[in-house]
């Protein structure tokens, strides 16, 4: 396994890849590993003949009281990982590279990009877009693979790849879940274990809001109300957003129908986690 630094380094590693006529396939991440990301690179090399994967946390997605400082950055242990699930080539520049001295382009999806997350987190869509857009000019992937777990994003970067006429795929894997429901995220590594045990308030409220969906509730105020009566029953644990929308424009629907998404991003203690379900 190949780790480069340099943008220049990549692009010659990928291109020669391409080269040969092999597909390649793109996992973007952060870092600080999980069996998520684990799932999406078994996906990639399920799909195409080489993986790279990229590790980089992207300042400008942050906001300014978020956690970019503290995130995660276990590097050795993520190359380990990697290394062992046979990705060719990892990605790890550091900031100045990806954002030099007065770089000041940056990809902004109109509409979509301000919801959910977008509305919540000022700007965040904004940096991932244009990191995203940035790894796919670098790396030139047949195929991109992200969580549904970051259901807003995918939908945010279904947008940017359709409007901006990206040649490639991206691939939607499942979000992964603990035994008990907790949807993996890098960010359940700040939850304490009383934390960690109220964080389960979320899926139950998906759960709840899903199974009254499939016993013939259609009315989206009323399922609403009854995911927010599950996590009232957490009062430490407050709701950032709870909505049921479309799910490739994220629009608020006031019917829930197939395929309609419910999304939830709610505070434990100091951490903000985000999860959601699909109806069917
Ligand atoms: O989903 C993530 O980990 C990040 O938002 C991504 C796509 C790697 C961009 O920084």
């Amino acid at each position: 396994m190949q780790v480069l630094s340099t943008i220049q380094e990549m692009r010659l590693a990928c291109r020669a890849v391409r080269q040969s006529g092999q597909s390649l396939g793109l996992v973007p991440t952060m870092g600080a590993l999980h069996a998520g990301h684990i799932a999406l690179v078994r996906a990639a090399r399920a799909q195409c003949d080489v993986v790279a994967a990229s590790i980089f946390v992207n300042p400008t997605q942050f906001g300014p009281n978020e956690d970019f400082a503290k995130y995660p950055r276990p590097f050795e242990q993520d190359c380990a990982l990697l290394e062992g699930e046979g990705v060719a080539l990892v990605f790890a520049p550091q900031p100045g590279e990806m954002y030099p001295a007065g770089a000041s382009t940056f990809v902004e999806v109109g509409g979509v990009g301000d919801r959910l997350d977008g509305a919540s987190r000022p700007g965040h869509f904004r940096g991932v877009a244009t990191i995203v857009a940035k790894l796919f000019h670098i790396v030139g992937p047949d195929k991109a693979f992200f969580g549904q777990k970051d259901a807003a994003q995918v939908a945010v970067l279904r947008s940017m790849v359709r409007d901006l006429n990206f040649d490639l795929e991206l691939v939607v894997c499942p979000t992964l879940r603990e035994p008990d429901g907790l949807a993996l995220s890098s960010r359940n590594r700040y939850l304490s274990a009383s934390d960690r045990a109220r964080a389960l308030v979320l899926s139950r409220a998906l759960d709840v809001i899903a199974a009254t969906y499939r016993a013939g509730e259609k009315d989206v105020a009323r399922l609403l109300e009854t995911g927010r009566s599950v996590m009232a029953t957490e009062p430490e644990v407050r709701i950032d957003y709870l909505q049921i929308v479309d799910a490739d424009t994220l629009l608020p629907l006031t019917e829930a129908k197939p395929g309609a998404l419910v999304a939830i991003a709610a505070y434990v203690g100091g951490t903000r986690l985000i999860d959601n379900t699909i109806l069917r």
